[in-house]
């Protein structure tokens, strides 16, 4: 099955659960990848005493299932607001019951933008721009390693900011969000270990609402701009968010909601498809007879011509790749929820309020729903067992009424800028450099960037 059977970094799993301190001194220096040990990938549902209180670990699809498709029992957890509230406020990713629903009702139709078919052509723009950027990296590294992942931040980036205001990202702006976006996710992970820990926040709270204005104020002022210069047009994310009218109120949003659902639909919108986008590169430039197989695949589709919507939806070679990227790193780790009422799982009693923990990175990487967990495979998808673990146990999106809104606008870009890509270079790692070390954040991030060699084709 494996053309290309090896295994890509991951924090190797710990003997034993670590005590209390060990665990906030891995959480602190690393991340919770690094507290896992290894029960904690094949255990149906954990339990870990902390001291702001207990953290339940669903890790067996029928709970998971349970969990994911009751969000009246089972709501988004508090932690969410608190890490992501200073970027976007209390948006329809963090909001919870009657107020999630009327929000998920006036941003629904701003969603028709991201229609795959409509949205093709902006991506296919971003993606050239972003070819040409590469092209001059690699140019002027003459053969030494760039790091991809500030490319794939630009492109991801652009592609969203293109659907929401219909002009391209510039490249200050680009390298604004990218620095402060990355500081902000080490600040949110520490402030939130030291809330888990009852200990005082020491000034990161303050610090994350500052980084939060930073990436804000990249797209506040084209806010202001078009409210002032408003022409009744439907072009793009934007106008219909200006156009969305409350269910029961018919108030409009106003211009701090505005924002938040803004920056939300900017940051889901990249963040997690670059950093998927610079695992699937790095995971490329150790297979460089995969990269071969797929060259053919795209050229086959193509003819050589350009890559259009039609053959973008026809490559299963570069999906694979992509939903392999996904399962072995999950952009968004862990999906945190809490029981409304009290409830016993297993033979365990949950009580209201409690935190209970759903992770991607354990469903995805427990040797009950996958073969070789660990193992880059992508073919597994062509398999029966690998097309039925797709549908039963492949969660990078969610599930349930929570499920992410732009999974298939994220595949069908990933998709594309993987083909380019693969068609115009050659990935090498680097001899000798160290493999990507895995930490998560709010996403899953690498510790150092992507650093690969870009061999023009
Ligand atoms: C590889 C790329 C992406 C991944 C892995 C991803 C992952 C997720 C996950 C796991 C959730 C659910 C969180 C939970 O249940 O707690 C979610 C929700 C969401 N995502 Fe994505 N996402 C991606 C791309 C996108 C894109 C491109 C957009 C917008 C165009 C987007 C917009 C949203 C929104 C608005 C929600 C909140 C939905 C709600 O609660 O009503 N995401 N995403």
């Amino acid at each position: 099955m494996h053309e290309c059977p090896f295994t890509p970094p991951y924090p190797q799993p710990l003997a034993k659960k670590p005590g209390l301190i060990r665990r906030f001194y891995l959480g602190w220096c690393k991340s919770w990848l690094d507290m896992l040990h290894g029960r904690a990938y094949t255990m149906k549902l954990g339990v870990t005493q902390l001291p702001a209180g207990r953290a339940f670990m669903v890790n067996d699809m029928a709970l998971v299932e349970q969990v994911l498709d009751d969000a009246a029992q089972f709501p988004k957890h508090r932690m969410v607001h608190d890490m992501l509230s200073p970027m976007i406020g209390n948006s329809v990713f963090v909001s919870n019951g009657e107020e999630w629903a009327h929000q998920r009702a006036m941003v629904n139709p701003a969603f028709v933008h991201t229609n795959l078919k409509r949205a093709f052509p902006l991506m296919a723009a971003a993606t050239r721009d972003m070819i040409a950027r590469m092209r001059g990296q690699a140019d002027a590294a003459g053969g030494r390693a760039v790091d991809v992942d500030p490319l794939m931040t630009h492109v991801t980036a652009d592609v969203i900011f293109r659907t929401i205001f219909s002009v391209k990202l510039g490249e200050a702006e680009a390298e604004a969000v990218y620095r402060a976006f990355g500081e902000y996710q080490s600040v949110s992970q520490r402030a939130h270990l030291l809330r888990l820990y009852r200990l005082p926040g020491f000034g990161l709270g303050r610090r994350a609402r500052r980084l939060g204005q930073r990436v804000r104020a990249v797209f506040a002022p084209m806010v202001e701009v078009r409210v002032a210069q408003r022409r009744g047009e439907r072009r793009d994310i934007l106008d219909a968010l200006l156009d969305a009218r409350h269910p029961v109120s018919g108030a409009p949003f106003t211009a701090d909601e505005l924002v938040d659902q803004l920056a939300l639909i900017f940051l889901a919108g990249h963040e997690t498809t670059a950093t998927s986008l610079g695992w699937a590169l790095y995971l490329l430039s150790e297979c460089p007879e995969m990269q071969e197989r797929l060259h053919a695949e795209i050229e086959g589709a193509t003819g050589g011509g350009p890559l259009d919507y039609e053959h973008v939806r026809a490559l299963e070679g570069v999906r694979n790749l992509y939903r392999e990227a996904l399962r072995l790193y999950p952009p968004v780790g862990f999906l945190p929820r809490t029981s409304e009422r009290p409830v016993t799982m297993r033979d365990k009693r949950i009580g209201a309020g409690e935190l209970m923990l759903v992770a991607p990175w354990l469903v995805q990487r427990n040797p009950g729903n996958w073969a070789c967990p660990h193992a880059f495979a992508p073919d597994r998808f062509a398999t029966p067992e690998g097309a039925e673990a797709l549908k039963e146990a492949w969660i990078p999106f969610g599930k349930g009424e929570r499920i992410c809104i732009g999974a298939g606008f994220a595949q069908q870009e990933a998709a594309l800028i993987l083909a380019e890509v693969i068609r115009h270079f050659r990935l090498e790692f680097p001899a000798g450099r160290r493999r990507p070390e895995v930490v998560a954040r709010l996403t899953l991030r690498p510790r150092d960037g992507f650093t690969l060699v870009l061999r023009p084709r």
